[in-house]
Formats: structure tokens, sequence, C-alpha cells
């Protein structure tokens, strides 16, 4: 590659070194580089003093859809660098797309994780060896390579896509679930883009800015919903300016041939996150994800945008002068997962007798019979929250964490899975799981299990035991 620059004269280059000391003098002065663009220049080439990189050109010129990097005299081109990453959660700066792959540039691949640890070839996640071996991302997918090579590949230059893209690598598989959607992958989503600002607080007002858009790779426009309309609620009310491109448009981009940089990515996928050992551990893929640093308030951005969507507003101040709310989510009429009849009145008559004695707000709902602001609202004010394991407990993310906020998961004794508990984990909420009178807490979790009856409508629990819990952590 020094051919590159041996060639030129070197009065030119003189010139051009003095040229640069001046620039950088100006660009420094003024931190005028922007923050998202870590430039990196190729060795060994002529350095070039490019437009792009100094904010008073851009603002010349907004609207700049294209970058270039031959010229007579020099080459530039912006390497690829990982601001933060986690197995299946990384978040990019200048990462490159041309026919449908992904191309991280860089002279220090030594610096990018192991390329099954960012993504995979999106299929449906199965046990069966076979499909976890067809999992492995192929050069079709990302390929790490060098500037030269880059510039091979993509001629002069590239299209410049701007602002925080979040490019989803999943199969449609599990995103139409609620839980899966908000609890899975949102969460993941935002609990690693959200460790770019430690700082954020309880009232949620971050200086990040917000997601432009968001690329489905493998789900087209139908398949990303779920039945109880719940996953675009939370992501039109969390991220009101995002626009959506699915599979087709993805398919469309790739077609033109033309390579794009993108300023900003966080990809996302499911089967990456399985490469981490903290997966193997916790069984979610979220775990990778939240040993990431962050804030303890990392979730209330979203949270906040929610709650106003809901009308909810203000709720730290409803929070603090008005009683304690208990939640009991019923699947009686429900059908599926079902609590003992007998089991279900006592506990409901347990819950109103701390209503009666101690003023607590308790509420006993089914939450299909509620809309979705009235589930969001209502999850939002309870500082309890109960009930059989299932979809339903989803509405715990919308909890405010306290010191009083629990979530209390009932299962058939011996079965448990960590859905819910690692949510509340995440969240930083206290949890309880109940076998009948026996309960556990995130710090003695037994294995996950699904024995006979997890399914089922016997699901035993002892209401008195649950009431006195709710009091020692309502009087905690
Ligand atoms: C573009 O992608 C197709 C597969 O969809 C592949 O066959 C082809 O070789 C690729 N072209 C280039 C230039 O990478
Ligand atoms: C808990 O439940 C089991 C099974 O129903 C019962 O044998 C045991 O006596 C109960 N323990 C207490 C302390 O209530």
């Amino acid at each position: 590659m020094r051919t590159l620059s041996s060639s030129l004269p070197t009065k030119r280059e003189t010139l051009l070194v003095l040229i640069l000391l001046a620039c950088f003098t100006v660009l420094f002065s003024d931190v005028g580089i922007r923050e998202s663009l870590s430039i990196s220049f190729i060795p060994g080439m002529t350095l070039k003093q490019h437009p792009f990189d100094k904010d008073l050109d851009r603002a010349r010129e907004p609207w700049r859809t294209h970058i270039s990097w031959t010229s007579e005299g020099g080459l530039w081109l912006p390497q690829t660098s990982i601001v933060i990453h986690a197995p299946g959660w990384t978040i990019f700066d200048n990462l490159y797309v041309m026919n449908g792959t992904v191309f991280v540039v860089t002279d220090v691949p030594q610096t990018i994780p192991p390329r099954e640890r960012l993504t995979s070839t999106g299929i449906e996640i199965k046990g069966d060896p076979e499909l976890v071996a067809a999992r492995f991302p192929t050069d079709r997918e990302l390929r790490i390579i060098s500037p030269e090579e880059a510039i091979r590949l993509f001629g002069s230059g590239a299209t410049l896509i701007d602002g925080v893209t979040w490019m989803v690598n999943d199969p449609p598989q599990f995103i139409r679930h609620y839980y899966h959607w908000v609890a899975e992958l949102l969460f993941g989503f935002w609990r690693t883009y959200s460790s770019l600002d430690l700082s954020i607080p309880d009232s949620g007002i971050s200086a990040l800015s917000a997601p432009h858009r968001i690329w489905f790779v493998h789900l087209d426009a139908d398949h990303w919903r779920d039945p109880a309309r719940l996953n675009q609620w939370v992501l039109r009310s969390a991220f009101p300016s995002l626009t959506a491109d699915y599979s087709d448009d993805w398919i469309e981009r790739a077609e033109l041939g033309r390579p794009f940089l993108l300023d900003r990515v966080l990809l996302s996928d499911r089967a990456a996150s399985m490469q981490g050992k903290h997966f193997d551990e916790a069984g979610r893929p979220l775990a990778e994800a939240c040993l990431l640093p962050g804030s303890f308030h990392w979730w209330s951005p979203i949270a906040r945008n929610a709650m106003q969507f809901a009308g909810l507003i203000d709720e730290p101040s409803i929070s603090a002068t008005s009683p304690p709310v208990i939640t009991y989510i019923s699947r009686q009429v429900r059908g599926g997962r079902m609590l003992v009849p007998e089991h279900h009145d006592h506990l409901v008559e347990e819950l109103y007798a701390l209503r009666d004695r101690y003023g607590y707000e308790v509420n006993v709902v089914t939450m299909e019979r509620l809309s979705r602001e009235e589930q969001i609202k209502l999850a939002a004010r309870t500082t309890i929250m109960m009930g059989v394991h299932g979809n339903g407990m989803t509405s715990l993310v919308w909890m405010k964490p306290s010191p009083h906020t629990t979530v209390m998961e009932f299962y058939i004794p011996g079965g448990f899975t960590s859905d819910y508990q690692y949510t509340a984990y995440a969240l930083g909420i206290t949890y309880y799981g109940w076998w009948g009178n026996v309960s556990f807490t995130s710090d003695n979790l037994p294995r996950r299990a699904y024995p006979e009856g997890f399914h089922g409508k016997q699901i035993p629990i002892d209401g008195t035991a649950v009431a006195k819990v709710c009091l020692a952590q309502l009087q905690a």
C-alpha cells in the first residue's frame, strides 16, 4: 500500500502536512470533530483533509449523501470501530453494507470479536446440532476487511446513512410475542445503547440521540406485531420518530449493488448472544447486555416515553403520596395455566384483608380485559405485581423500581423458568417465585424445569404466605 503515497512528489507531501497541521489546530481548538465518527486514516496513504469531518463544512452542506475517498493526491476512508460490544449486542461506528453483506473495515482486525459473536445467518433458532451449525455466519452475512480491500470492493466512495440505525438480524420466531419483543429484544437494545450514558437519572432524561431507524433484515412488515398489539404500542410510544425497514427493503438496497456507510449501528442478534458464556448461565440472550456498564435507571427513558404516551404524567408525585398498589394478574378466566380455584379465592381474600387493614390498593385483574393504556398505567402504579407464570407478567417492565417494588410469580412446585425473574432482575426489582407455600428469590433460584402440571390448571398457592411477604415488602 505504500506505493499509493510513495509515487507522490515530496514537495506536495510537505505542503499537505502543513495544511493538515493547520487544519488540526482549527479542528481541535473548537472540538470540531463529530463525536460519532471515529476517523481513521489508512497508514501509508497520503492524508487528505476531508470536508466531512468538519462541522463547519457539514453545516454548509447539510444534505450530504455521499462520501468519496479517492481523488488526486490521497485516499481517505472512515474505518469501522466498535463502540461497545457484548455477544449479540454490538454498537459500531462507520459500518458498511453492500449487496446484503455487512462489512467491518479495519486495519486492526484483532480488535474485532469473533464473527459468530456479532451476527448469524438469521435462521430459526432450534436445538438440532445441524441447525445450530447452520446459524454460524459466513462471508455472506459479515466480512472483516482491510481498508485496501474496501477500496477495491467499494470503488471510490459510499452513500451515507446518518444517525443511529438499529439492525435486527433475528428471524420472526420470537419477535411476535410481547414478552420477547419488549423484555428481550427492546430491553437488550436499550440496555446496550444506554450504556453510552451512565448518568441516566430516574427522570429518564438522557443526552443520547434517539435511534433514527430500525432495519429488520429477516422480517417482513407483517411479522413483528403481537396478537395483543402491544409490540407496536411500545415501539410507537418509545421511539415516535423511528422508521422501519423490512426484509424487502434490505433486499432492495442489496440489489442496488452500492456500498452504504452507516454512522452508528447497533447490531442485535439473538443467536450471536447465545455464543456468550453468560447466556449459558442465565439462559437469557439479555444476560450478555446486562453485563455492560449502565445506569441503575437505564430503562427510565423508555418507561417515561411510554408513560407520557399513555397519559400518565408526573407519576413520581403520584407514587410518593398514594398508598402502595398490589396487583394480582389473574388467569382464572383465561384458560391455560391457572391456580387451584379455591387457592385463587383464598389469595384474593387475603389480599383484600391487607387492603382493609393497611389501606393498600388491591387490584385483581385479567390483563386481556384492559386496554393497552390501562395495562401500562396500572403496571406503572403497581408496587407488588403477582400472578401465575405467563405473558401477562410482561407488564412488570413498566413498574417503577424502588426498594418496595416486587414481582411474585406462581409455579407448579418444582417448576421454574427465568423469563420474568430475569426481567425483574435487569430492572432492579425484587423477585419471589412461589411453589405453594415455599418461596425463592433471585439469590437462590432453582434450576429451570417444566414438571408435569407446569401448564396445568391446578397450580397451588398459599395466599396467607403470599400476603405475609407482601406486608414485609411494603413495610420494609
Ligand atoms: C451479491 O450477493 C449474491 C448473493 O445474494 C452473491 O451471489 C454475489 O456474489 C454477491 N456479489 C458481490 C459482488 O459480492
Ligand atoms: C406447605 O405445604 C405443604 C404441602 O401442601 C404442607 O405439607 C406443609 O405443611 C406446608 N407448610 C406450612 C409451613 O404451611
